[in-house]
């Protein structure tokens, strides 16, 4: 097993990854909580694999709320529901919420967890690679609102995230690549070793070790900036034009990470016209391509500008934008809305 413990300001997560580790799951809570009773977050897709097998290693009483599967569902309606039967299963403070899924039940289970009687203590078991390597690990928890995606939310720290590589093994082919989108993403802003690692031919074979280098990133990233004010940023590396297109295409046209294998694309180019040393842009292309992940921009520049302004990390006249002019080497540069749009147009 492979472990690891992000300090956070007011909290500590352990991480744990581990091949069978679902079936293991009650006795790696038990070393970290003592509740008297818990409660299971799952969804309508998760439900049918994992729950009872999750279920049925508690000693304790185990109640849960199955919600039906999809980023629709991603809303305060959801929440308020886990928050009635919380009540209704007689959860106290002193219990322990368990968010058994992909990054929308981990985020709206986060967010339930960290305003359910001001705080209750809450472990992530993620089911999606996009989950393992990365919202499950981190404490952004949050739900969307009409308005647009996680405008309400918390910085709450799961006392546990437990990877089990093997639920991959049940994962759709298109959201198994979609994650992979993610794991490019952390090989160019911080560790190239791991670019090397996902072109080895038969890469599945070793995901744990690849989920290990990606969550190791991250975690020594939110150490140094939990609340997302400087460095967190540069997991945003493909986003700002990624959540643009993701946005333009109405959250249905493209999935997440295919946003942000589009994304990756524009952002090295740009990296490109602000003077990078050597064009990265052929390999990332081949890369993802051969991930099965697009690459090109399929909506017209001047409205992925208008959606990027829109996005919520503007920052006053300027956005910050991540670049990555060495593999492994991410920067925050803030460029003025009038740069951006040339940029954004000539791409
Ligand atoms: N997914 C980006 C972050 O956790 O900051």
């Amino acid at each position: 097993m492979k472990q690891l413990t992000l300090c956070g300001a007011a909290a500590q997560s352990e991480l744990r990854i581990d091949r069978g580790l679902l079936g293991n799951a009650a006795a790696q809570i038990a070393q970290v909580f003592s509740p008297s009773r818990v409660h299971i977050v799952t969804d309508s897709n998760v439900a049918p694999l994992y729950l009872d097998k999750l279920a049925a290693q508690f000693d304790l009483p185990v109640s849960s709320t199955i919600l039906p599967a999809g980023e629709e569902y991603k809303r305060l309606s959801s929440v308020e529901r886990i928050y009635h039967d919380l009540l209704a299963a007689g959860m106290t403070r002193k219990d322990l919420v368990i968010a058994l899924g992909g990054g929308v039940t981990g985020d709206i289970t986060g967010f339930a967890a960290a305003t359910f009687l001001r705080g209750v203590s809450l472990c992530q078991i993620p089911t999606t690679l996009l989950a393992q390597v990365d919202s499950s690990v981190g404490g952004k928890t949050g739900v969307d609102l009409p308005e647009g995606k996680n405008l309400v939310g918390a910085f709450y720290q799961p006392g546990l995230v437990l990877i089990d590589p093997n639920v991959l093994d049940t994962l759709p082919k298109e959201t198994f690549t979609d994650g992979m989108a993610e794991v490019v993403k952390y090989g160019y802003i911080a560790n190239p070793e791991i670019l090397r690692m996902v072109q080895a031919p038969g890469y599945r074979a070793h995901i744990e070790d690849i989920i290990y280098e990606c969550v190791k990133i991250k975690r020594d990233v939110v150490a140094q900036d939990e609340h997302d004010t400087g460095l967190r940023m540069i997991l945003n590396f493909g986003h700002t034009v990624g959540h643009a297109a993701e946005k333009l295409g109405n959250y249905t046209e493209l999935t997440h990470g295919q946003a942000v294998a589009i994304g990756m694309v524009a952002a090295m180019r740009l990296s490109n016209a602000l003077g990078a040393p050597r064009d990265l842009v052929p390999e990332l292309v081949t890369l993802l391509k051969a991930l099965g992940l697009p690459t090109d921009l399929p909506y017209d520049r001047e409205a992925i500008f208008g959606a990027l302004l829109s996005d919520k990390k503007k920052f006053g006249a300027t956005v910050n934008f991540i670049l990555v002019r060495n593999p492994g080497q991410a920067d925050i540069v803030p460029l003025a809305a009038e740069q951006l749009h040339t940029l954004i147009v000539n791409l």
